[in-house]
């Protein structure tokens, strides 16, 4: 890639890694979130408050635009606050439109809660208000004027993200009724996805408006944990139902058709891969 200027407003994991793989290309990255020490070399911190105008002053021209910010809270506005206030702010202070947008939103818009197939193309009435923030961040950044990409994840796991296998290792997992779908992508694939479609951009290559990232395998949460369990050579003795949105599988196939492939399909590679480290 010739040298690109890549602002990620939101720098967090997703954020960080992708911009070490755009530096690695030869881009000229730029990650903003409030505390910039963890950063690493070969991205450009800066240090500022999504929320705060003021403090947006003086942000650099991008050619692309990452807004991969996620609340550190359940409240609600702070939902606002980063999902929309913030990508309002960052849009107004730079001196320049990007010449494309990607904002990651979540798979928490979707309302279909009957194991029911969605895609790209499926009606969105989020049942929640943190559905309906993330819904209006997504239409922000589609009605911005810029050429934007939402790229809808389901549930990320990969390093660091223990929460399942806590759960099991503590002998706990969801019972197998009510049947409730789990859908996820491993932290590299997100990465390898954003990539992927800045790729693609760069390349000329007209994006779709809304790519739904999730693996091959919608998997019944309940045999996910069994899985892990068997590895962990732990058995269950508690079966506790999970506390998610509704019960469906994401498809997956716009995204595949774009020529991403998947580094982990299903959750079988992706834990194998987790529990060799
Ligand atoms: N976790 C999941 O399973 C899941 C599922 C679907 C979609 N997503 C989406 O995936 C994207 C990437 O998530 P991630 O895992 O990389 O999240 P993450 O590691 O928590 O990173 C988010 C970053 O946003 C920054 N941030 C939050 N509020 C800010 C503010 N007011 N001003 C400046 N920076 C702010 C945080 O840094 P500071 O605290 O230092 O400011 C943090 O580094 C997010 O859009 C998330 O909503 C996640």
């Amino acid at each position: 890639m010739r040298e690109q200027r890549v602002l990620i407003a939101g720098c967090g994991d997703i954020g960080t890694r992708l911009g070490l793989r755009l530096s690695a290309t030869g881009a000229q990255v730029f990650g903003l979130r409030r505390t910039i020490n963890q950063l690493p070399d070969g991205i450009h911190g800066i240090a500022a408050d999504l929320t705060d105008p003021a403090a947006l002053r003086g942000l650099p021209a991008c050619d692309y635009l990452f807004y991969t910010a996620a609340a550190n809270s359940t409240d609600l506005e702070v939902y606002r606050a980063t999902y929309i206030k913030g990508l309002r702010h960052v849009l107004a202070a730079l001196p320049e439109p990007p010449r494309h947008l990607f904002l990651t939103s979540s798979t928490g818009v979707y309302h279909q809660h009957e194991h029911d197939w969605v895609d790209e193309q499926s009606p969105v009435r989020p049942d929640s208000e943190r559905g309906r923030i993330l819904q209006a961040s997504e239409q922000l950044a589609l009605t911005s004027g810029i050429p934007a990409t939402v790229v809808r994840f389901s549930g990320i796991y990969g390093p660091g993200r223990t929460h399942l296998q806590r759960q099991v290792k503590a002998g706990i997992a969801a019972p197998a009724t009510p049947l409730h779908y789990s859908n996820r992508i491993h932290r590299d694939d997100c990465v390898g996805v954003l990539q992927h479609l800045l790729q693609k951009a760069e390349d000329g290559t007209a994006l779709k408006p809304l790519y739904l990232a999730s693996d091959d395998c919608p998997t019944p949460i309940h045999e996910v944990m069994e899985w892990l369990a068997e590895r962990f050579g732990v058995s269950i003795d508690t079966r506790q139902p999970v506390r998610r949105s509704g019960s469906k599988r994401c498809n997956n196939r716009r995204l595949k058709a774009s020529g991403y492939r998947f580094v982990y399909p299903d959750y079988r590679s992706g834990y194998a891969s987790l529990l060799r480290e």
